[in-house]
């Protein structure tokens, strides 16, 4: 038996928790989990707002049952085609085969590129409405949030935005589904990693969606991960404005490679200094250790980023190569950095860190260091400078 969890009087949760998959995207942990959020419209056309990922199609149509009791499905509507949702639109369409599938006109291309499926479908344009009998679904158009035919659906009786991958998050809904129902600010550091490594790079579209948005009365977000919200959307709206115009606050993330402890000791030299000179929030990272989703996550967060990297076979170490790697497609744009780095015999690091600092297009702070062999007094001296230089930036930005 399962009681369905009500949204309003006819609005049904229909979603799933996968504590299983290791890795999503096939790339970023899952420590916490993640939640894939589908809803159901009880209305004289039943309507199911995205479906889940297809491993949980067996927990998903229960739920749906619940709700239904066997009556059928008439319409869905797919806001984003990512597999992680529309992995079981083929599934629901074989079972519902009177079903009508409700997208843009990219969707519909792309419903017939991943299921071949090329009728029974219904296109709808940027603010256009569809009734479901009591229920006024609109549809505004929110392209590279996180894909081109992104999507949110919202309910204009119940103000309901169905807003698809905006305003989602990492980790399962333990119980809580929304988030007044739960300790919601556990949920802030899996959103950012979440937006920060899912739509960081689009900061822009991000926040033309966001424009958009701002002309609708929101009482409820139901995104197609993390919690529901009706507490803390104006917080979370917050959140988004921030990140999607790549503002942080004062605090530094130093993230470094190293295979004997060499860089390391200089990390810890300039995490150090950068302490005694009052800087309180100081995120260390060692890139072979630690996932990339959240130091870039952390990276969102703070204005300052410190890299230090060992010299590897005439390049950077590899783990910190796929960190800058992936900062540069990310974008993320005014932050200040500061490089330092080990050698052996001839050092490349460094000048590879430089030559990230200067792609990227962040404000480099402090002289870069490089020393060779062992740590050594000079080279002590010039990492706290280097802190010392990082921290006065951070001051007086
Ligand atoms: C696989 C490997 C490749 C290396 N390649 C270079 C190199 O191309 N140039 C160089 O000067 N040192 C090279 N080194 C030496 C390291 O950069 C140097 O020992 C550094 O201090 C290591 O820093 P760590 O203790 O933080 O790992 C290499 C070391 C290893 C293990
Ligand atoms: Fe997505
Ligand atoms: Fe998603």
């Amino acid at each position: 038996m399962y009681i369905p969890v009500k949204l309003s009087e006819n609005i049904f949760y229909a979603g799933v928790n996968d504590r299983r998959t290791a890795l999503f995207e096939n790339l970023m942990p899952l420590d916490k989990g993640v939640a894939y959020n589908s809803y159901l419209i009880n209305d004289n056309l039943i309507t199911l707002i995205d479906t889940v990922e297809v491993g949980q199609i067996d927990k998903f149509l229960k739920k749906i049952d619940a709700v239904l009791k066997g009556r059928k499905i008439d319409r869905l509507v797919i806001n984003h085609m990512e597999p992680d949702h529309a992995g079981s639109v083929k599934i629901i369409a074989k079972l519902y085969p009177d079903i009508r599938l409700i997208g843009n006109k990219k969707t519909l291309e792309m419903i017939n590129g991943y299921f071949g499926i090329t009728n029974n479908l219904i296109e709808v344009k940027e603010g256009e409405t569809l009734n479901t009998g009591h229920h006024t679904l609109q549809f505004f158009m929110t392209p590279m949030v996180h894909w081109p035919e992104a999507m949110v659906t919202y309910v204009q009786e119940e103000k309901i935005l169905f807003s698809a991958d905006a305003f989602g998050s990492f980790g399962t809904l333990d119980g809580g589904i929304f988030d007044d129902e739960m300790e919601f600010a556990t949920f802030e550091d899996e959103m950012r990693r979440y937006y920060s490594n899912i739509a960081g790079k689009y900061g822009s579209p991000v926040q033309k969606a966001l424009e958009k948005l701002s002309g609708l009365d929101i009482k409820m977000i139901a995104s197609t991960h993390g919690p529901i919200l009706r507490k803390h959307i104006p917080e979370v709206l917050n959140l988004y404005n921030r990140w999607s115009r790549y503002e942080a606050g004062e605090g530094v993330v130093i993230a470094y490679a190293s295979m004997y402890g060499n860089t390391e000791e200089m990390a810890e030299t300039v995490a150090r200094k950068l302490a005694e000179e009052g800087v309180k929030a100081i995120r260390m990272y060692d890139v072979s250790k630690t996932h990339f989703s959240y130091i870039i996550s952390d990276i969102f967060r703070y204005r300052s980023v410190i890299l230090g990297s060992p010299t590897y076979n005439n390049e950077l170490h590899p783990n910190m190569e796929a960190l800058v790697t992936k900062l540069l497609h990310t974008g993320i744009k005014n932050r200040y950095i500061g490089v330092f780095g080990s050698c052996t015999w001839a050092g490349a690091a460094v000048k590879k860190l430089n030559e990230f600092a200067s792609a990227i297009n962040w404000e480099q702070v402090g002289i870069p260091v490089e020393e060779k062999q062992a740590l050594k007094e000079e080279k002590y001296l010039a990492c706290r400078e280097l802190a010392l230089a990082m921290a006065k930036r951070l001051k007086n930005c």
